[in-house]
């Protein structure tokens, strides 16, 4: 194991990145297959600088607004770009200078490959995606900082910065996805960071994340080794762990959408390797709502138990309100539902039918559909 050489996680990071920006880095690579339909518009310096190691782009859907968190030199943002078309938007955040001008550099490129322009590359860290960087720069230059007086008055514009103009608003992202990047950021930031991308989502917007996990805890010594937390390795949270963070925060209906069972690396007995985790963020507090709906569990499990802690019993009817309902049934698990309107198939009107998590429709009664 390489010697411990710098304190800070995040600073090992930035200084790795800004050189993997410049020329290839073999050993921050993980094999990928991307739709090649989407590459053949892409220049050649940005997809060989690849550090992915998954491809959240495949589950987004035309016309979203798509954050990309760790963007790197651009790839999965100029992908996520023709997957939702001129219609939709991408923004990029990197907090990495070197990465952000060869993703900028590339960008009016392929927007004239594409025939349209839907991508932009913001400055930031992604454990605060309300403070623009760019943002702070300008202010910095405006009003140099020279002494602790200067410094205290920085403090407050940084504040005013985030409340005034936030680089990503609330409620503002369709679908976030992120190639390779929640690991790297520090380990007391990462609550921070679950909850800015619980943040700035839409309700009924979801994260689509790829990352390295590892099968149990990395030791204190491999955390403290900055050149295997660079590399994408230490900074991983464990399986359970980082589905747990997901629900920490708030979001429901989390499940990996891939796990690689091939390891990426084992070190010191610790596999890590690759997943693509999907997770909603709900519709806000139904808890008073009148149960307008019915909705039937049809298995296979005996029962099963919802983000909500209901539990569904296998073929029991249940009552729920019309914003539960629209959360079950965009749900990862609105597949395993059949929907009813109150009075369920007992009424002449009614029709009983299984919808899909993609359907719009779910019974004849309006009140529920
Ligand atoms: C492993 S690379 C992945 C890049 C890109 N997603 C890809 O698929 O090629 C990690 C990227 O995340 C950026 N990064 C790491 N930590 C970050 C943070 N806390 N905030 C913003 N960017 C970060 C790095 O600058 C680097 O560009």
């Amino acid at each position: 194991m390489s010697k411990i050489i710098d304190p800070s996680q995040e600073g090992a990071v930035r200084v790795r990145y800004a050189k993997a920006a410049q020329s290839r880095e073999q050993a921050l690579c993980c094999p990928v297959d991307y739709d090649p339909r989407y590459l053949e518009a892409i220049p050649a310096e940005v997809i060989e600088r690849d550090y992915g190691c998954g491809d959240p782009s495949r589950y987004l859907k035309p016309g979203e607004t798509v954050l990309d968190l760790g963007s790197g030199t651009g790839k999965i943002c100029f992908i996520a770009s023709q997957v939702v078309g001129a219609e939709g938007r991408v923004i990029g955040v990197d907090m990495t200078d070197d990465m952000l001008d060869v993703a900028r550099e590339a960008a009016p490129e392929v927007a004239e490959n594409i025939g349209f322009a839907n991508v932009s590359f913001r400055k930031g860290r992604i454990q605060d995606l309300k403070l623009d960087l760019d943002d702070l720069e300008k202010s910095l230059s405006e009003h140099p900082v020279g002494d602790a007086n200067g410094f205290l008055e920085l403090e407050e514009r940084v504040e005013r910065l985030r409340s005034e103009q936030p680089m990503i608003e609330d409620n503002s992202i369709d679908a976030i996805v992120s190639n390779c990047v929640l690991n790297l950021v520090d380990a007391d930031k990462k609550r921070l960071m679950f909850s800015e991308l619980f943040r700035v989502l839409k309700v009924g917007g979801r994260a689509v994340i790829s990352d390295i996990v590892s099968d149990q805890s990395v030791t204190e010594e491999m955390m403290q080794d900055t050149e295997l937390w660079s590399g994408c390795l230490s900074g991983a949270m464990t399986e359970s762990d980082f589905l747990e963070a997901f629900e920490e925060a708030g979001f429901y209906g989390i499940r990996f959408r891939k796990f690689d069972v091939e390891p990426w690396r084992v070190i010191d007995g610790v596999v890590f390797r690759s997943v693509t985790v999907e997770a909603f963020k709900g519709v806000s507090d139904d808890s008073e709502e009148a149960a307008v709906c019915e909705a039937i569990y049809q298995g296979p499990f005996k029962a099963i138990q919802d983000e909500d802690g209901q539990i569904w019993e296998r073929g029991d009817r249940s009552k729920i309100g019309k914003a539960a309902f629209e959360r079950l049934k965009a749900s990862p698990y609105g597949d395993s539902f059949a929907f009813l309107g109150i009075g369920g198939s007992d009424s002449p009107q009614i029709q009983y039918q299984a919808v899909s998590a993609n359907s719009s429709t779910c019974c004849s009664d309006d009140s529920c559909c």
